[in-house]
């Protein structure tokens, strides 16, 4: 159904018809797509003093923070919600107030606690995302007149990139502002957020500083160490306008109006350059704003119908369609809203990423649904051609929602704030099976074998820790597994296992199981079958494969393959025969018949079932039994990328002038 044409057409579905199978069954997104959740520093840690707390008494609500989530006493146990929900990426903010209390002092502590909350994110395989100001600023820089005055970004700066030189080495993911448009609305049109002032000489001073201090934010970030090779963006709430009657002009106006002052210069500006903010006459040049933007984040909640009444406060009940349902926020869930909000940012031209989208919804009768459909039209969108590379459901857990107060609940986890219990709800569920579903599978190495034939001193070493091109080819193994967007990976090792001992990789949750005795490769697997995961990719750990893995787990899912391997028709010798994407022979002898058309270069995604299926105590080949035994069903994918061995001294040799060359 179709209710209006102006700002876009405000398209609604009949949700009942809609299939969401693919969602749970790991169809529905690409297999490196970013799973994750949001929060922000003032909402969850508690114990703040910064302009929030000092506002907090005359807000809306008139709650105070207070200990909030108590975030910063329990992050450990908060690092297991987050991991038990599956996801690969959390966002989160840091506090400035927190960090440098005073201007100019700088509070060690306090950087350290965010440090290790980076560290102990990657130990688990969860990618930070960092948020440099999400509404929050201390208060000597409040006092100071914050983003009204253009002298005072530098202060922002500066902080901004003493943070990048302590964490951009392992964070690659960051956010210079959240929402300018909210930011300097709430604060300043409609007063309901610090200062709690209504000027429109001040909303657009601020929303030209705002612009200022991302475009500086970025430049400055990116030419540091580690610049080049950061995703740095802006965060943008797209809320949709749409005229409550089509047919009037007056609300067609109005609707258009909002648009443009919430939603449409900002996106221009960040795409020209040039800047006009909400009710100016005319746009001025921002330095070094265009293209100021890796990527585009994204915050999507819903709709608004407009009339001709301008509005002066955040309606107690907005308007919505009859058929549509309120959150407990009161505005209507729209999902459906969510495709324009990607055509609007998809004018930037480059990559989209939902930083926030979510629900407010104590009892959790709609949550799931919002989830269901938010994802669905995601994964459309992602069909239809957007540059989407993830979603970050907002929130972990209930929060203080700013002049909400506490009455606003957005968590995956309902959380008690009396005893600060934190329980999964339904919707954590969904979205941690619907996460599970699809993201990239488990990693499993063989990494048994000795370097016997590769000289003396390797004789008594793994193979897997020899050392070429400047670290052990586990290293090199590891950088790709992780660029690929995996982070579980678990490690078989044989005799002289302990040698792995302290072995680490940031980003990855890396496990390693011992064979007792030499159990072959298959054995090998059987050995660790209570470490599998229901899929994983199979490596061999003195291989060097860089193939992308998308494309074979894409077509292992969509085969309801058992096992799918990699296969090479680009070999000097040949070792086995497919047809028709399906292996029909396979051999390790020397002389391969005529009709052998390929050659396995070693990367596969296996279904455990076979394992536990074939599997059996002793030793015994993975190879030599599984192959004969499925020979057709299992799948062949194509792939012609070289494949690097070390298996003698000359092809160690020749990885190590591959490794110098690539470096260079
Ligand atoms: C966003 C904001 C979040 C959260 C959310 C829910 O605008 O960035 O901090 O409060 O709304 O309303």
């Amino acid at each position: 159904m179709t209710v209006s044409d102006c700002m876009g057409v405000e398209e609604h579905r009949n949700w009942g018809d809609v299939d969401y199978s693919a969602l749970l069954n790991g169809q529905a997104f690409p297999p490196n797509f970013m799973w994750g959740v949001a929060t922000a520093s003032h909402q969850i840690e508690g114990g703040n003093a910064n302009n929030w707390t000092r506002f907090e008494p005359t807000s809306k609500s008139g709650q105070e923070s207070g200990i909030a989530c108590d975030h910063w006493n329990r992050k450990e146990q908060d690092l297991d919600l987050i991991e038990n929900l599956n996801v690969t990426h959390y966002r989160f903010s840091l506090e400035w107030s927190r960090i440098e209390p005073e201007m100019g002092v700088w509070n060690e502590e306090a950087i350290a606690w965010y440090c290790d909350l980076v560290d102990r994110l990657l130990e688990r395989g969860i990618q930070p995302m960092i948020t440099l100001h999400h509404f929050t600023n201390p208060l000597w820089w409040e006092d100071l007149g914050a983003f009204e005055k253009e002298e005072n970004i530098i202060y922002w700066i500066r902080f901004s990139s003493k943070m990048f030189e302590r964490l951009s080495d392992r964070v690659d993911w960051w956010c210079t502002l959240n929402e300018p448009a909210v930011y300097a609305s709430m604060g300043y049109v409609l007063g309901e957020f610090p200062p709690g002032q209504r000027s429109f000489k001040k909303t657009r001073m601020v929303s030209v500083n705002l612009m200022r201090a991302h475009a500086r934010c970025y430049r400055t970030l990116k030419s540091m160490e580690n610049g080049a090779r950061a995703q740095i963006g802006l965060v943008k709430n797209i809320n949709l306008f749409d005229p409550y009657r089509r047919w009037n002009p007056l609300h067609r106006f109005q609707a258009n109006l909002l648009d443009g002052m919430f939603n449409r210069c900002w996106i221009k500006g960040l795409k020209t350059g040039r800047f006009k903010p909400p009710s100016a006459v005319r746009s001025i040049a921002v330095e070094g704003l265009k293209g100021s933007s890796d990527f585009i984040g994204l915050n999507y909640y819903t709709h608004l119908l407009a009339t001709p009444f301008m509005p002066t406060k955040v309606e107690i009940d907005p308007l919505i369609r009859p058929w549509e349902e309120r959150t407990d926020f009161r505005y209507p869930m729209y999902a459906e809203g969510l495709k324009r909000a990607f055509e609007m940012v998809a004018q930037l031209n480059i990559p989209i990423i939902v930083t926030e989208n979510g629900v407010a919804d104590d009892d959790d009768d709609m949550r799931p649904e919002h989830i269901r459909r938010h994802l669905q039209i995601t994964s459309e969108a992602i069909a239809d051609g957007f540059d989407i590379k993830g979603f970050y459901h907002w929130s972990l857990m209930d929060n203080f929602e700013w002049a909400e107060g506490y009455e606003q609940c957005f968590g995956l986890y309902h959380v008690d704030f009396e005893t600060q219990e934190r329980t999964l709800r339904k919707s954590g569920e969904l979205y941690a099976s619907i996460a599970k579903a699809h993201r990239m599978p488990q990693v499993v190495i063989l990494a048994g074998g000795l370097g016997t034939r590769l000289g003396e001193k390797t004789e008594h070493k793994p193979k897997s820790l020899i050392e070429v091109g400047g670290k052990p080819i586990l290293t090199h193994i590891l950088d790709w597994v992780r660029g690929q967007g995996c982070n579980r990976v678990l490690v078989l090792t044989g005799h002289h296992g302990e040698q792995f001992d302290g072995f680490a990789h940031a980003g990855l949750d890396l496990t390693f199981v011992q064979e007792t005795e030499q159990l072959g490769t298959g054995g090998a697997l059987w050995n660790a079958r209570d470490h599998l995961e229901d899929e994983f990719i199979l490596l061999w750990g003195d291989d060097y494969h860089p193939i992308d893995y998308a494309p074979l787990v894409q077509h292992h899912r969509n085969e309801s393959s058992a096992l799918t391997m990699t296969v090479t028709t680009e070999h000097e010798v040949m070792n086995l025969q497919f047809e028709d994407g399906r292996l029909l022979k396979y051999s390790k002898e020397d002389d391969a018949p005529r009709e052998f058309n390929g050659y396995e270069a070693g990367t596969s995604v296996v279904s455990k079932s076979i394992v536990m299926a074939h599997g059996k105590e002793g030793a015994w080949s993975w190879e030599k039994t599984i192959y004969p035994a499925l020979a057709d069903q299992i799948h062949v994918h194509l792939d012609a990328t070289k494949f690097w061995d070390m298996g003698t001294p000359e092809r160690l040799q020749k990885l190590e002038m591959f490794f110098n060359e690539t470096r260079r």
